[in-house]
C-alpha cells in the first residue's frame, strides 16, 4: 500500500464554484472503490452541505460527516474537525477527504495546513486564477514560516477545454511558485449535472470524463499517498525538510 500513516487531502479554494465539492466527492468514492485503504470518510465543511448529499448518490457506503466552518458557527467544529485530522493521520491506511467552504476565513486556511495536500481546482479563467494564486502564495508563506513541507500544494486544472495551447498557459501562470500541478480534468456535460436531482450517476464508469479522475487518482496515489512528493523534496532537502518530515508521516 505504501502509505505509513493516514493521510489528510483537503479540497481547497477561496474562490467559489471551482469544482471542489463535485471534485472532493468524485475522488473520494474513487479511493473507495479502488480498495486500497481501510478507511476512507469525507467530511463537508461547507454550510450548504451539498457534498453530503452528492456522495450519497455517488457511493452509499462512505462514512460522511458535515462540520460547517464558516465564521457563523462557533469554534467546536474548527476543534472537531482538527481532533479528526489528528486521528486519522495516527491510523495507517485511513483516509480523510475535506471538502471546504469558499472564503473559508483565516482559522479555516491554518487548519487545512495540517493536511498532507492541499487539492486546488481551478479553471484557467481570469475570473479563477488571480484569486487562486493569492491563496496558493498565502498557503506557500505558512509553510515557509512553519519551515514545512506539507501541506503539498496540488492544482488540478478544472474545466479544461480540449486545448493544449490553454493549458500550457496555465502551467506558465503558476511558475515560480512551490506547486505541483496535477492532470487536467476537461470540461464535462456529465459533471455540469451532478447535482441534478435523480441524475444518473451510476453511469459515471462509462463516461470519457472519467479516464480524466484515473489520471488524477493515479496521480494522487503515485505523489500523495505513496508518498512521493515527501520523497523529493527530502532529496531537494527543502527547509531541511527531513526533520520536519518526521512530525508529519
Ligand atoms: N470538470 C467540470 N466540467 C463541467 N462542470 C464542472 C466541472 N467541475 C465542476 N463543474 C461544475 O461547476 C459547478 C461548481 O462546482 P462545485 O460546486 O463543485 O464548486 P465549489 O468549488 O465546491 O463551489 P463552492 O465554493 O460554492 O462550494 C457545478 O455545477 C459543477 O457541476
Ligand atoms: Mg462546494
Amino acid at each position: 500500500m505504501g502509505t505509513t500513516r493516514g493521510k489528510i487531502l483537503t479540497f481547497a479554494n477561496p474562490k467559489g464554484g471551482v469544482g471542489k465539492s463535485t471534485l472532493s466527492c468524485l475522488i473520494t468514492a474513487m479511493l473507495e472503490w479502488s480498495n486500497k485503504y481501510d478507511m476512507v470518510q469525507l467530511i463537508d465543511a461547507d454550510k450548504q452541505g451539498s457534498s453530503v448529499s452528492l456522495l450519497q448518490r455517488i457511493c452509499k457506503n462512505v462514512p460522511c460527516s458535515h462540520y460547517p466552518i464558516s465564521y457563523e458557527y462557533d469554534k467546536l467544529n474548527l476543534i472537531l474537525l482538527s481532533q479528526l485530522m489528528e486521528n486519522t493521520r495516527m491510523k495507517q491506511g485511513n483516509v480523510l477527504v475535506i471538502d471546504t467552504p469558499a472564503r473559508p476565513g483565516q482559522e479555516g486556511i491554518e487548519l487545512f495546513t495540517k493536511s498532507h495536500a492541499i487539492i486546488v481546482p481551478v479553471s484557467n479563467t481570469m475570473a479563477e486564477l488571480p484569486p487562486t494564486l493569492e491563496f496558493v502564495k498565502k498557503i506557500d508563506k505558512i509553510k515557509e514560516r512553519f519551515q514545512k513541507i506539507h501541506p503539498h500544494i496540488v492544482i488540478i486544472p478544472n474545466k479544461i477545454h480540449n486545448n493544449r495551447k490553454h493549458l500550457d498557459e496555465f502551467v506558465k501562470y503558476f511558475d515560480n511558485l512551490d506547486v505541483v500541478i496535477g492532470p487536467p480534468i476537461h470540461d464535462s456535460s456529465f459533471i455540469r449535472k451532478v447535482y441534478l436531482k435523480n441524475y444518473e450517476l451510476e453511469r459515471i464508469e462509462r463516461e470519457t470524463i472519467f479516464n480524466d479522475l484515473i489520471k488524477v487518482m493515479e496521480f494522487l496515489n503515485r505523489y500523495v499517498m505513496n508518498e512521493e512528493l515527501d520523497e523529493i523534496y527530502r532529496i531537494d532537502s527543502k527547509y531541511e525538510r527531513s526533520k520536519n518530515l518526521s512530525l508529519i508521516k
